[in-house]
């Protein structure tokens, strides 16, 4: 195959749902040309209530897909997939490239709010395996973090409930509880796909001067700069081309994820398939 070719292949995105949108539509703004493949787990969503080892077997299975359907790079948009399963996933791709969710997230956290108190908002499993405040703490020592599983704020933005009193009222709940102890966020860090819909109401309750961080943009530069150094970047005029597959429910994936993209999608776009 020759390299134009290979360079050709779209990059790969998964998630448990359709979460990882938002991080397609980030990668799509910065690498317009690429081709992009999405596959969302929607049989087996959520991910983030179930055990490390049901993760890891739901996220090698979606990878082993995209792999048989041909990928030159792996975005694990997933943020709990990421956090449980990221060295296995880098093993199985091995030697085509795999960027999670989380370390971009930590990074852009880190780098806005230098030795700050970061509170971040994600799933049990991801908040179980302190996947940011590893990352947090590798990078910034003087940094503060604290962790808090917001299971509700998943079934929300699923609902298309963003906004109004019930969602205002569930994320205050979630953030007082995180409070206390003079504890002060100075960054609230959304480790959870879905959580990115429910900025408006976070960031009212959170007051402005916190700043909120949402990691598909910085994971969006990751991915172009990995093709970059790597010579992997698809040359073309044109736009590259969007595929979505599912594992059940394509019309409730076209209404839920038309949200997330931003964009309405037909149950017409997404092809179902069985891990
Ligand atoms: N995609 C998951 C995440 O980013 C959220 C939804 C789920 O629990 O599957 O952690």
């Amino acid at each position: 195959m020759s390299d134009t070719k290979e360079n050709d292949l779209p990059i790969g995105i998964f998630d448990s749902g359709v979460g990882g949108l938002t991080v397609l539509k980030a990668i799509r703004a910065e690498l317009p040309r690429e081709n992009l493949l999405y596959l969302g787990d929607t049989a087996r969503l959520p991910y983030g209530t179930k055990s490390p080892a049901s993760i890891a077997r739901y996220a090698a299975q979606a990878t082993a897909e995209l792999q048989e359907q041909g990928i030159k790079l792996l975005v694990v948009a997933c943020n709990t997939a990421s956090a449980v399963a990221l060295n296995a996933l880098r093993e199985q791709m091995s030697p085509l490239p795999v960027i999670g969710v989380v370390e971009p997230g930590a990074r852009a956290a880190v780098s806005a709010r230098p030795g700050g108190s970061h509170l971040v908002l994600a799933t049990e499993a991801t908040v179980q395996l302190g996947a940011y405040r590893k990352a947090i703490e590798s990078l910034d020592s003087a940094a503060t973090v604290r962790e808090k599983a917001c299971e509700l704020l998943v079934a929300l933005a699923e609902e298309g409930w963003t906004d109004g009193d019930i969602a205002t009222r569930i994320i205050r709940r979630y953030i007082d509880e995180a409070s206390g102890d003079d504890f002060r966020a100075d960054s609230i860090i959304l480790g959870c796909t879905h959580f990115p819909l429910l900025k408006g109401p976070i960031q009212v309750i959170a007051s402005d001067e916190v700043l909120l961080v949402d990691s598909a943009s910085t994971t969006a530069a990751v991915v172009g700069e990995t093709l970059r150094s790597s010579g992997r970047l698809r040359e073309s005029d044109r736009a590259g081309s969007l595929r979505f597959l599912a594992t059940d429910g394509a019309t409730r994936f076209a209404r839920v994820g038309g949200q997330f993209l931003g964009q309405p999608l037909s149950y017409k776009d997404i092809e179902l398939v069985d891990l």
